[in-house]
């Protein structure tokens, strides 16, 4: 997607791998700093995930497969059954950054499987790379067309609301949610984007309005305690969010607050998709009860990051809770918007 940096715009991926390193955009800089962290080995790459300069399932999905190549790259010595026990390890290391996108677990799953191939360790570094890198652009391919099949949802001037960031900040490029927008606003199609601050990490504030207005699309950012009322006056006609893991039976797990969303969204009359590609789907999971939420510190909820750092808002003897995110029933969920197209709970096994 294209930067705008001082006034001149430049195509950024996420992110890349180059050079045997790992490099992304810092998310917790944005939107006051534009700035590119870069990592260089996989315990670096993983931390990177668990503290979030990188994050959104598929750009989480996209990482954990380049660490998993940097376990691999990294590995001396030429005896294969020691590289086994070497990346059974280093697998497990990488799958723990983060428990509820099932992307993570997927990409590490696949790089692995992918070496099965090999005879030799030095063979495995090159597939390690090249699957890496197949992953990142399958994500890339899929969010496109996730936006293809997305933009048929959108009539001009739309009122759109999304809930935290599924735009291309959280995938490699294109996003989920966003993708579609983006999308119409390439076939001419006037849209307006409620954005959802998205307490406490603030994505919707910070990151969907940052990737918006570098987009040129017209939005607002609402306190999260205010989409009901926008609902009720008429003035949401769609809800668009991504997904983190989706269960068999079409339970969606998201940021916190998405479920509260969709609730109201049923109760306003107001269509509820969700956009995600095959690796978010989790067809070992039976249901949303199964779905681990993580649950992160609560210094999160009683100190908010500002321009000018991190500020403490809550009284401070007082304790906080923090689960990230929360699981939507599918009962409140219109379709999904997919690779395979816009699809019901009872199609999800066409992605089988
Ligand atoms: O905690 P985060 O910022 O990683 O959570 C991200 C979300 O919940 C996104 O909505 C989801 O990953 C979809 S990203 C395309």
């Amino acid at each position: 997607m294209k930067v705008k940096i001082r006034n001149k715009k430049k195509d950024y991926r996420t992110v890349w791998f180059s050079k045997g390193r790992v490099w992304m955009l810092d998310q917790p800089k944005l939107p006051f700093k534009f700035q590119i962290a870069k990592f260089k080995n996989y315990k670096a790459t993983t931390n990177a995930i668990k503290t979030m300069i990188v994050r959104g399932a598929p750009a989480i999905g996209a990482t954990a497969a380049y660490a998993t190549a940097q376990a691999v790259l990294a590995f001396k010595g030429s005896d294969l059954n020691e590289f086994n026990k070497y990346m059974g390890t280093a697998a497990a290391h990488i799958k723990k950054a983060r428990p509820t996108a099932v992307d993570l677990e997927h990409a590490v799953d696949r790089v692995v499987k992918s070496l099965r191939i090999c005879d030799q360790v030095k063979e495995c570094k090159v597939v390690a790379e090249q699957e890496a890198e197949a992953i990142a652009q399958e994500y890339i391919a899929v969010c496109k067309k996730i936006g293809e099949n997305g933009n048929k949802l959108i009539d001009d001037n739309s009122r759109i609301l999304t809930h935290c960031n599924a735009g291309w900040l959280a995938t490699v490029d294109w996003g989920t949610a966003l993708a579609p927008i983006y999308y119409a606003k390439r076939f001419g199609k006037k849209v307006f984007v409620f954005v959802d601050e998205t307490r406490p990490r603030m994505q919707g504030a910070r990151l969907t309005a940052w990737e918006l207005a570098q987009e040129g699309i017209e939005h607002a950012v609402i306190a999260d305690n205010s989409a009901g009322y926008y609902m009720q006056q008429g003035e949401i006609d769609l809800c668009i969010v991504g997904a983190d893991r989706i269960a068999a039976n079409g339970d969606v797990a998201n940021k916190i607050g998405t479920y509260e969303k969709a609730v109201l969204a049923k109760e306003n009359g107001i269509p509820f998709y969700v956009a995600a590609p095959r690796m978010t789907f989790d067809f070992k999971c039976p249901s949303g009860d199964q779905i681990p939420i993580e649950e992160r510190s609560g210094e999160e909820v009683t100190k908010i990051f500002s321009e000018k750092g991190i500020v403490q808002v809550a009284n401070p003897s007082s304790p906080a809770r923090n689960p990230a995110f929360d699981v939507t029933p599918a009962k409140y969920i219109k379709g999904y918007i997919t690779e395979k197209g816009v699809l019901k709970k009872e199609e999800l096994k066409k992605l089988l």
